[in-house]
């Protein structure tokens, strides 16, 4: 029976096997520092296969570089052994909800969601740090001891993870940052489908560097657009040149088809106050847009005669064409579907009915009126909470909602991933959209605990950590949204519920440890791989975690010949981690036949007779359900 490693992916690894594909004659074995051999690219024969088109040393070329960028490559692609542990007391609707909060640093999240959301998320939006130089950014070089660190910024997340301040003063300033950000988005990528959308906020401060950055990790060429977002109305009076909105840079994971990625949106009031029905047509109102075609384009059939109902005929106006063939003016007559003004002498036009509107281009601005504004983002959250101040930097969930409404389809069940959720005004917005269109899209947020200032009035009022604001928000939203569509059709299907989990290390105890120190304590908690203080449910997941399995997918919980199971999705994924697994517990499973079983690697007893246990359990499956991948932790 093969063991799930329980690890995240190891990206060298990965990259060496696209290598590998292209250029198998470039992979070679060499011994790794423990001696044991592992592959490895020769690098002298990639050159050779690549030898025209080589920049190497001091030759100058366009990149974008700084200090500390190879070590924030490295820290993307090192594997993990963490876990994410659930939280039923804090979740809302655990067992039927799609939705998924994560505490923790989101460094670790992207990484421990690679194998089960790779290529699945249609929309990403993020709201970093702006670097701002007040806010503080996530450390991921290890390096500094603990005194020096607590010195240097007196911050702490719970799990210990740095979080340091990052002020214009240090040397640093632009480098820390983009070492934060880059192992982040190059993730992210990953994660993106492949009609998937980033939308990603930001001021004047990191603009032009985070452009180039995405450019490197998305491509230039999947660069869509820099959104400008007027914020507020009115600068800051102390400002010189006042700046009133922020940059959404958005790209695409593969640009080749954009209007699959990005659709239309909803066509704004004052569009939508053109639409008039002046003849009373029962299909609603309209609007008329020009009949008339550019001459160069024109074939013989686009110069007919229309006789007007004035009783006039006209052929079209002079340099101009029209813009269609015959046989389709008389289509279109036929249908009511042509305007000749109302004295019905007027050169015709072409109707276009609101009801029929596939929605306007996204423009490149967007403006506080449609899409909300800072001051809009702060009263929400004021609102939600009964209390002012609670959050500092919301962004408005119409904003969010905008993006939604442009990346995903019109009632969609598509999946959005918020990695900096601050307030979780993504999720908000989410849930928001769906009990406006009916869609059941489905968001995952996460976000730090990282802790509100004691003097806050967030703190003032109970909650220690940003992540405790952000649970809150998506609760009070959540009520609140089903409270105003209460009566409305569909509303029993509005999922406002959540799973929280947390990351933590790994369920299982480390065995690695090196001969002098395995004492015989050590020696007894390895008998027991798991770690004590471990749930089943804690097991399962991490399970689902390295089986690339859906963490949203619904969970019975039966028992069978008094043992815990677990069925996920029916009979996508079966976990059993009680002890005493035999033969006759087995061949019950089997009968349900699922895709995959999992079972703990104790649980079928020690020695011999866990060994012979084992071995009939694979035959029983091997007889009664073939198809079953059976796999132990
Ligand atoms: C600008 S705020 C996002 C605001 C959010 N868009 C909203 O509308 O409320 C950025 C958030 O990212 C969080 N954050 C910073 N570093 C993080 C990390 N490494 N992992 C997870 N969250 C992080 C911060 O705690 C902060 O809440």
């Amino acid at each position: 029976m093969e063991k799930l490693d329980l690890k995240t992916p190891n990206f060298t690894n990965e990259n060496i096997e696209k290598i590998a594909e292209l250029f198998p004659n470039c992979v070679t074995e060499k011994k790794s520092e423990s001696g044991e051999l592992e592959r490895s690219i020769d690098f002298d024969a990639l050159r050779q296969e690549l030898s025209d088109s080589i920049v190497e040393g001091p030759q100058e070329r366009y990149s974008l570089n700084w200090p500390g960028k190879r070590e924030a490559l490295v820290t993307a692609n090192t594997p993990i052994s963490k876990t994410l542990r659930p939280c039923r007391d804090e979740s809302v609707d655990f067992d039927s909800t799609k939705n998924i909060f994560i505490e923790g640093d989101n460094l670790d999240a992207l990484k421990l969601l690679q194998e089960s959301y790779l290529s699945k998320i249609k929309m990403i939006y993020i709201d970093p740090p702006y670097n701002t130089g007040n806010d503080f950014i996530y450390n991921d070089n290890f390096t500094v001891d603990k005194d020096e660190y607590d010195e240097a910024s007196g911050q702490r997340d719970e799990e210990g993870g740095r979080l340091v301040a990052n002020p214009d003063s240090n040397g640093r300033y632009h480098s820390d940052w983009l070492s934060m950000i880059y192992p982040r988005l190059k993730l992210a990528r990953n994660l993106l489908c492949d009609d998937g959308v980033i939308f990603i906020s930001i001021d004047d401060g990191e603009q032009a560097n985070l452009k180039r950055l995405c450019d490197e990790i998305f491509g230039g060429d999947n660069f869509l657009s820099s959104i400008a977002w007027k914020k507020r109305s009115s600068p800051d009076a102390r400002s010189t040149i006042g700046s009133i909105h922020d940059w959404i840079l958005c790209y695409l994971k593969n640009g080749e088809q954009p209007k699959k990625a990005i659709g239309k949106i909803p066509l704004s009031e004052q569009r939508q106050a053109a639409y008039t029905n002046p003849d009373s047509d029962s299909r609603g109102p309209w609007a008329s847009v020009d009949m008339t075609g550019m001459l160069g384009r024109a074939t013989k059939g686009q110069f007919f005669e229309v006789a007007l109902p004035s009783g006039r005929s006209i052929t079209p106006p002079k340099g101009r064409s029209w813009g269609l063939a015959e046989a389709t003016f008389d289509r279109l007559c036929a249908d009511n579907r042509i305007w000749f003004g109302s004295s019905g002498d007027n050169v015709p036009r072409i109707k276009k009915f609101l009801s029929e509107s596939e929605g306007q281009v996204v423009p490149s601005i967007w403006d506080m009126d449609e899409v909300g504004s800072n001051d809009e983002a702060s009263k929400e959250i004021s609102e939600l909470f009964g209390a002012p101040k609670i959050f500092d930097t919301p962004k408005p969930y119409r904003l969010i909602q905008r993006m939604l409404q442009t990346s995903t389809a019109k009632g969609g069940d598509e999946i959005i991933l918020d990695f900096f959720s601050g307030s979780g005004s993504t999720a908000h917005a989410v849930m928001q959209l769906n009990a406006e269109d009916g869609g059941t899209r489905q968001c995952i947020s996460v976000q730090l605990p990282e802790v509100t200032n004691d003097k806050s009035e967030a703190f003032k009022a109970g909650y220690k950590t940003i992540a405790e604001i952000s649970k809150e928000r998506i609760r009070r939203a959540g009520k609140k949204i089903k409270q105003d569509n209460a009566g409305k059709e569909g509303r029993e299907n509005l999922d406002t519920g959540f799973r929280v989990f947390k990351i933590d290390s790994s369920n299982m105890v480390d065995v690695h440890v090196s001969p002098d120190e395995a004492h015989p304590e050590l020696f007894d908690t390895h008998v027991e791989n798991i770690k004590k203080d471990r749930s089943s449910e804690d097991l399962l997941f991490q399970v689902l975690l390295d089986w690339g399995v859906d963490l949203s997918l619904p969970i019975i919980r039966e028992e069978i010949a008094g043992k815990e199971v677990f069925f996920v999705d029916d009979n996508a994924l079966v976990a059993c981690f009680d002890e005493g697994i035999n033969e006759e517990f087995v061949t019950e499973l089997a009968t349900r036949k699922p895709l995959r079983v999992v079972f703990r690697d104790d649980g079928f007893g020690s020695g011999k007779d866990g060994d012979s246990v084992k071995i009939n359990v694979e035959q029983v499956f091997k007889l009664k359900s073939p198809a079953t991948d059976i796999k132990v932790i």
